[in-house]
């Protein structure tokens, strides 16, 4: 495992200290009552543990993706949503708009996510969530201001979050297409911003997972986040930015994988049949073993994500790496987590217990941020250096 600093050891006790006395008691709660656990984010946000990443001059603590990785899990192991909150405060929009953005829009993400604020990426569309190059919402330039119409769904915090990060294709005022842009936008402070329906999910509950729709939003040219290479390869260059939040997200599946197995180890040994307690056969014994390697080698490859970093410079972890332990990390996970469930017998089956939720919070995470699938398509190009469009006649747009 990676050796930690003794700072990062003191984050992580701090983490777990907040988790088990604060977030914990509330998990069942979130999960039947579907509501944003505000009192969570004020805990986070107090905690410090929003904004960990924003750099010390904009008003941030500059610390890194593998300190943040290790309050998610903590928050995780206890509470998926607010292990998906403390992600999207610290990684994803948040690390495109510090990388990208000017010194305004730097100070302005810098600010809401230090406030608790946690961002909305909105990329997915109905009719393009793996082919997320496909996406149709568009930007027209229209003088100093972009014209944005569009419908993105299942955006994570859609109605709850403030800042967002839109991605959109974008027109030249004689219509020609520049590629695609990050576009930001406030909830309640930019006209044509609105919200759809909410889907009634699975798991993760506490989260509202929306549409989010554009009828001629406009956004000045001064919230338009344009990456380096500008709008021709601003889709690889904020999916660039993208890699931080993939790597966040296997590890809220991590880290609710470890609070199963953490469970189903104490209760082992307090369960008793045939006269003994359970954990004296061998059938879990070796369950239990198999669930230990699945978590050190998921979490051993989590932090080489967060600690690596791509090609030319680049301030995200690397493409490669982020999807190998997204996808090793979801899949590990959600077994860890079935297994866990299994040894409490009907117990696990019962709403009583935190193993159901957990499970159904897990089972997100080969879909959410690039399913399994995806993924592999990613690393095969890549370890392949091929280009592998998934279009019947090659074209990537
Ligand atoms: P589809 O792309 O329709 O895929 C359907 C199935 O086909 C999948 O099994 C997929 O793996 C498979 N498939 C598709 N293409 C291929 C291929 N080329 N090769 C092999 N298999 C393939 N999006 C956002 O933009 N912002 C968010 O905040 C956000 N939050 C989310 C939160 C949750 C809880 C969930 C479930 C999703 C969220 N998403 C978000 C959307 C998510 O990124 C998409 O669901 C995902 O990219 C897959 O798109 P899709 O659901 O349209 O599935
Ligand atoms: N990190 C860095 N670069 C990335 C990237 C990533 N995660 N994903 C794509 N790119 C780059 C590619 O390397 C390519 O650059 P190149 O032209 O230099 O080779 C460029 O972006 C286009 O990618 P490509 O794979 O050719 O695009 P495609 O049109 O075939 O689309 C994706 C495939 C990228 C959309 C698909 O792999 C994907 O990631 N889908 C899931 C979307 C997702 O995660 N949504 C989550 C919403 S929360």
């Amino acid at each position: 495992m990676t050796q930690l600093t003794d700072d990062q050891l003191e984050i992580q006790q701090r983490a777990r200290e907040l988790a088990t006395e604060v977030i914990a008691p509330r998990a069942a709660e979130v999960d039947e009552t579907e509501e944003y656990p505000w009192d969570n984010v004020t805990a986070l946000q107090e905690a410090g543990f929003t904004g960990m990443t924003v750099p010390k001059d904009l008003g941030g603590p500059g610390r890194s993706f593998l300190d943040a990785v290790l309050v998610i899990e903590e928050m995780a192991k206890v509470c998926g949503v607010t292990g998906r909150i403390a992600v999207e405060c610290n990684m994803g929009a948040i690390s495109a708009a510090i990388a990208y953005g000017t010194d305004q829009q730097r100070k302005l993400a810098a600010e809401f996510v230090l406030n608790g604020d946690k961002p909305a990426i909105c990329i997915t569309e109905p009719d393009a969530g793996s082919a997320a190059s496909e996406m149709t919402t568009r930007a027209d330039k229209r003088g100093n201001t972009y014209v944005v119409n569009g419908k993105k769904h299942w955006i994570t915090g859609g109605g709850v979050s403030r800042l967002h990060l839109i991605f959109a294709r974008v027109y030249d005022e004689s219509g020609a297409e520049q590629g695609i842009g990050g576009f930001l936008a406030v909830r309640d402070e930019t006209p044509g911003l609105t919200y759809g329906l909410r889907e009634p999910t699975m798991g993760l509950r506490g989260i509202p997972e929306r549409e989010v729709i554009f009828e001629d939003m406009e956004v000045g040219e001064d919230m338009v986040l344009l990456p380096p290479s500008g709008f021709r390869r601003g889709f690889a260059d904020l999916m660039n930015a993208y890699n931080s939040q993939r790597v966040g997200a296997g590890t809220v599946a991590l880290g609710l994988a470890a609070g199963a197995y953490e469970q189903a180890l104490d209760f082992v040994k307090e369960r008793e049949q045939f006269g003994r307690p359970i954990a004296e056969f061998q059938g879990l014994q070796w369950m239990l073993a198999d669930m230990s390697v699945k978590l050190e080698a998921a979490r051993s490859l989590t932090h080489r994500a967060a600690t690596s970093r791509g090609p030319n410079d680049s301030p995200f972890p690397d493409p490669t790496l982020a999807a190998q332990a997204k996808i090793f990390t979801a899949e590990r996970a959600i077994e860890v987590a079935s297994d866990a469930l299994q040894m409490f017998g009907a117990a696990g089956y019962s709403r009583r217990n935190p193993l159901e939720r957990m499970l159904r919070d897990v089972r997100m995470f080969t879909i959410g941020g690039g399913t399994a699938q995806i993924l592999r398509t990613v690393v095969a190009s890549r370890i392949l250096d091929m280009k592998l469009p998934q279009s019947r006649d090659g074209y990537t747009r």
